[in-house]
């Protein structure tokens, strides 16, 4: 990779690209965004306005025939993840593809394995698998601090109230409500902290059928607002999630409840996304207490970016991209993968049958990455 930077490509210039991937390709030295593609003109002005990269396209197929673009990253409502996705590798392109990666797990395998066998670098956008205390975690649980690990414990409540919610109130755009948009997040680091899940119960609730705009207009919503799972890991630890929006009073975003509790036979972590560089530890016989994650794990290992400037909520981020760029550049597999968008959309695919059929679901076995 020595010369040339890699030319990277922003496929869907919405909210997420403007706040994680434009500014997250600024800062790994070895990539350099050289392109931006969307639909919609006054998304594509706005992100022209952030980064002055004067190369715009409409069409994502017209984009990808560039060869400037040597990878891309995809950051469409939900439905259109598959079709960029395959289109892209199979122009050669280097692709990370924004969570859920697809609307079913048959399309996520589809996708896995067209990139597995393109050889191109595929990453899913699992952006809390790098927030300081999350990796902290991990390491923790890996070395055995808790010993064995015995309940694994999510919920994520946020205040949204019933605004319209654009694509994301649309099964057709988005193929599931709070299921995709917050708890798959939280399946990932699940399977990240634990271990693959293999067995779930669940429950899902579309609660406002009908959301309205800021001008009055209403709009179906048909998406499940809250969704809750019992489930066992692998390894015989006990999983415990739920996520929804509609929790009066909790807020909205970073700062609102995100929170992940591991127990085990030698003691506990806590995880709230509001504080991304502490952790609650306890071993056993103990309290609970604050320890702030080491120096070493406040930012993925080479990463230029320092850890002490910004908004901790935030700066995290960026080493997302980071990672794309640099697995690409030393010719290594990315992390984490589309083995893992695709391992998460099992067991999403797995609570909305056992949600139908109201009784326990397997998760196919998948192997490993
Ligand atoms: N990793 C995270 O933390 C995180 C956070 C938010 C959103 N997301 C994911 O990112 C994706 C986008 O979410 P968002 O909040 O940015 O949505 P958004 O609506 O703000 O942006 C989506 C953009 O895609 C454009 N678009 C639609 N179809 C297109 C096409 N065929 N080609 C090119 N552009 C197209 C739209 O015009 C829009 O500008 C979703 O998959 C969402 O689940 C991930």
């Amino acid at each position: 990779m020595a010369g040339k930077p890699l030319g990277v490509a922003q496929i869907g210039t919405g909210a997420i690209a403007l706040a994680n991937h434009l500014p997250g390709v600024q800062v790994s030295q070895q990539g350099e965004m050289v392109a931006l593609c969307d639909v919609n003109q006054a998304a594509l002005q706005q992100a022209f306005t952030a980064t002055g990269i004067e190369k715009v396209y409409t069409d994502y197929r017209k984009l990808l025939q560039d060869p400037a673009v040597d990878a891309v990253i995809i950051a469409t409502p939900n439905r259109f993840h598959k079709e960029i996705a395959l289109a892209a590798i199979a122009a050669g392109k280097h692709v990370m593809c924004e969570k859920p990666i697809a609307l079913n797990y048959a399309d996520a395998l589809e996708m896995y394995q067209a990139a597995e066998k393109a050889g191109v670098c595929h990453m899913t956008a699992f952006t809390y698998r790098f927030v300081p205390a999350m990796r902290y975690m991990k390491h923790l649980i890996d070395s055995g601090y808790i010993g064995q690990p015995y309940h694994f414990r999510v919920n994520r409540l946020q205040d949204w109230g019933d605004r319209s919610m654009g694509w994301r109130q649309s099964m057709e755009l988005a193929g599931s409500g709070e299921l995709g948009d917050m708890l798959s997040h939280r399946l990932d680091y699940g399977h990240f902290l634990i271990g693959p899940i293999t067995r779930l119960v669940a429950s899902t609730r579309n609660i406002i059928t009908v959301r309205h705009d800021a001008s009055g207009q209403a709009f179906p919503s048909d998406v499940d607002d809250w969704v809750a799972a019992l489930a066992e890991f692998e390894n015989g630890t006990t999983g415990n999630f739920e996520s929804t929006k509609l929790a009066p009073g909790r807020g909205e975003g970073g700062k609102s409840q995100d929170y992940c509790e591991v127990n085990g036979s030698e003691g506990s972590l806590i995880y709230y996304l509001g504080q991304p560089n502490v952790l609650q530890v306890a071993k056993r016989g103990g309290q609970l207490a604050p320890v702030a994650v080491p120096e070493e794990f406040l930012k993925v290992p080479g990463s230029p970016r320092d850890p002490h400037q910004g908004d901790p909520l935030q700066i995290f981020r960026y080493d997302q991209d980071f990672e794309f760029i640099q697995a690409i550049a030393e010719g290594r597999p990315c992390q984490p993968s589309f083995f893992d968008g695709m391992r998460v959309q099992a067991v999403m695919d797995a609570i909305q049958q056992s949600d139908r059929e109201k009784r326990w679901v397997d998760v196919p076995g998948l192997g490993s990455n």
